[in-house]
């Protein structure tokens, strides 16, 4: 389990917002005095409040990381609210090109990525939902919508030849990231659990987060 606490202002004269010390103590001795469930908002409401009260700077979120494909977000600006990350990984194939272009346009335009016979990425996708109290199993829940809207669909696919969601779509991972908002948006919100985000990341140093509709 790993806690961020996120703090908000501006350095003083040393340069510091904060030293990490206040906020190591701060958690350390909060995590000796809280025994409830951590998965839940009491959780943040009682750790927002130790870290008031060890005066440090005004919080502007904190996450849990409850595995390495679970986090938990909170922010005091939406207080009543307790989101959830689940990460997921998918294989695909896929080919950056512009139909209308010639394959030298093309290659001008996407470099090796528009190869005529394509080439593979592992991606993971992060999807962020609005817990609810009234769908108690929020993880599951959410992981087997996506199982059904998204894996089923994508992974271990040629997004271009195998995809009718990419017909006329340049599988680019922005656009990637807006067909899996589309495909998982509906389906979460009549599961109970409102879309906040979902992220696609194609390497390690690239990604693109596409909000929920409004
Ligand atoms: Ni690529």
């Amino acid at each position: 389990m790993e806690w961020t606490v996120r703090c908000h202002g501006q350095p003083d004269h040393t340069g510091y917002l904060v030293s990490i010390t206040p906020i190591d103590a701060a958690v350390r001795a909060w995590a000796r005095t809280w025994h409830g469930p951590v998965e839940s908002i009491g959780c943040m409401h009682s750790l927002a409040a130790s870290c008031a009260g060890a005066a440090l700077p005004p919080l502007a979120g904190l996450s849990l990381r409850v595995s390495p494909q679970h986090i938990y977000h909170w922010e005091p600006s939406m207080p009543e609210r307790l989101h959830v990350q689940v990460s997921f990984e998918f294989s695909a194939s896929h080919r950056l090109a512009l139909p209308d272009c010639s394959d030298a346009e093309n290659h001008a335009l996407f470099g090796k990525c528009s190869n005529p016979n394509g080439h593979g990425h592992n991606y993971r996708l992060d999807v962020t939902v609005a817990t609810n109290p009234a769908v108690p199993n929020a993880v599951g829940t959410l992981e087997a919508v996506v199982d059904r809207e998204v894996m089923s669909r994508l992974d271990h696919k040629h997004l271009n030849l195998d995809c009718p969601e990419f017909a006329g779509l340049n599988p680019s991972v922005e656009h990637i990231a807006l067909v899996c908002r589309n495909l998982l948006q509906a389906p979460l919100r009549g599961a109970g659990l409102p879309l906040v985000c979902v992220t696609v990341w194609e390497t390690a140093k690239t990604c693109a987060t596409v909000q929920a509709a409004g």
